[in-house]
């Protein structure tokens, strides 16, 4: 028999939903709560929302938002120590992913002991997490309802992938009007991320019914709506309907996982400071070519997704518009195009192939690859 799993939190999404955290944190029986944030958004206020929803609420809340992109281990540890000192019994994380993942992985050893480094892999925490509330200012990284956290080992310089159902959070809130604070460039970068992990889930060895639909849902609304959200700060309708679609690909891929994008962007993000999402837009339209073979049905979806007139063409044409349509997006929204326009050299190349490979996500890549092919890809992207 074939069994199918589906883990999701409570969602609370719309307008407003942000000033539901302190409620949301109460309701779940906690008085002192931990709140993981960054800069970026203490500097647009939401922040303060949540310190004033949480104060509303009763709750004794203590703040860590000294988080940075690609977050380290050692701000793990720092943030462990800030919940202990302080005695909280909670986490709300406030933010895109970096904030949330940083959250989850405070969460994990607060309550397991021991360094973030011991729950590398799949299933590896054994003791419950505290409550854990978290509020996507982006849209983003899925990770609000993902069971996954991604963190930087910075003395191996390595993305470690933690999965655990542990991580799905009790309750997340999504505020699309969050997204309204966030430049034409993270709206861009994180956007296509969103479109990354629907792709990727959908063609993933793991996906289910379940999973298909919110995938689908994801790459219709990110080639309906990103282009405008991208455009204006101000379209709260193309913002709704990004913020939908980053909430269902993140649905998609936490129960689907992912595939060689995000195993090849974690290779890269462990060791240089780049956006997430601009070095799997760079590789996305790569992986696709090398993909295709595997599942050329679900690309000629993915094409009539995208809006594309597949009437009359065979599965290989019309995968092939799924493709260009992938690229056409990254180019009118201005993203990088090649590896190399952000910094990146063939030196690289050898070790960040294999450790691409070793990474929790290439599991459930539709094609089976091997070092070299996954070099052949890092090479065509440079
Ligand atoms: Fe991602």
């Amino acid at each position: 028999m074939n069994i199918n799993k589906f883990v999701m939190p409570e969602v609370i999404f719309g307008n407003d939903a942000i000033h539901l955290v302190g409620e949301s944190c109460f309701r779940l029986g906690a008085k002192r709560p931990l709140i993981v944030s960054d800069f970026g958004v203490s500097d647009v206020g939401w922040l303060e929302i949540v310190i004033q929803s949480c104060q509303k609420a009763g709750l004794h809340s203590a703040i860590y938002y000294d988080i940075t992109t690609n977050p380290k281990d050692y701000e793990v540890e720092a943030g462990q120590k800030i919940y202990l000192e302080h005695e909280c019994d909670s986490i709300i994380g406030v933010g895109g992913g970096s904030a949330i993942d940083t959250a989850k992985a405070i969460a994990i050893v607060v309550t397991n002991g021991g360094t973030i480094q011991d729950y590398e892999g799949v299933d590896e925490i054994d003791e419950p997490l505290p409550p854990l509330v978290m509020v996507a200012t982006t849209a983003g990284s899925g990770s609000e309802v993902s069971q996954f956290s991604v963190i930087v080992d910075s003395t191996r310089k390595k993305k470690m992938t933690i999965v655990s159902k542990s991580l799905v959070p009790d309750i997340a809130i999504i505020d699309p009007q969050t997204l309204t604070t966030k430049s034409p460039q993270l709206t861009a970068s994180t956007g296509l991320d969103v479109l990354t992990h629907a792709i990727e889930a959908y063609v993933s060895i793991a996906s289910t019914a379940l999973t298909d639909v919110q995938a689908k849902n994801a790459i219709s609304l990110v080639a309906n709506y990103l282009r405008p959200s991208v455009a204006s700060s101000l379209n709260t309708e193309a913002k709704h309907h990004m913020a939908m679609a980053s909430l269902q690909a993140g649905l998609a891929f936490s129960n689907a996982i992912l595939g060689a994008v995000h195993a090849m962007s974690h290779a890269i993000g462990g060791r240089f400071p780049l956006l997430h999402g601009e070095v799997n837009s760079v590789l996305l339209p790569h992986v696709m070519e090398f993909n295709f073979l595997a599942v050329p049905k679900k690309f000629m979806t993915i094409a009539e997704l995208c809006g594309e007139n597949i009437r009359n063409m065979t599965e290989v044409e019309a995968g092939r518009k799924a493709i260009h349509f992938v690229k056409q997006l990254s180019l009118d929204i201005g993203v990088p195009q090649r590896l190399s326009d952000m910094g990146l050299d063939d030196e690289m190349i050898a070790e960040m192939s294999q450790i691409a490979l070793d990474d929790a996500c290439m599991i459930t890549n539709p094609r089976d690859i091997t070092v070299t092919d996954v070099q052949h890809l890092f090479k065509q992207a440079l």
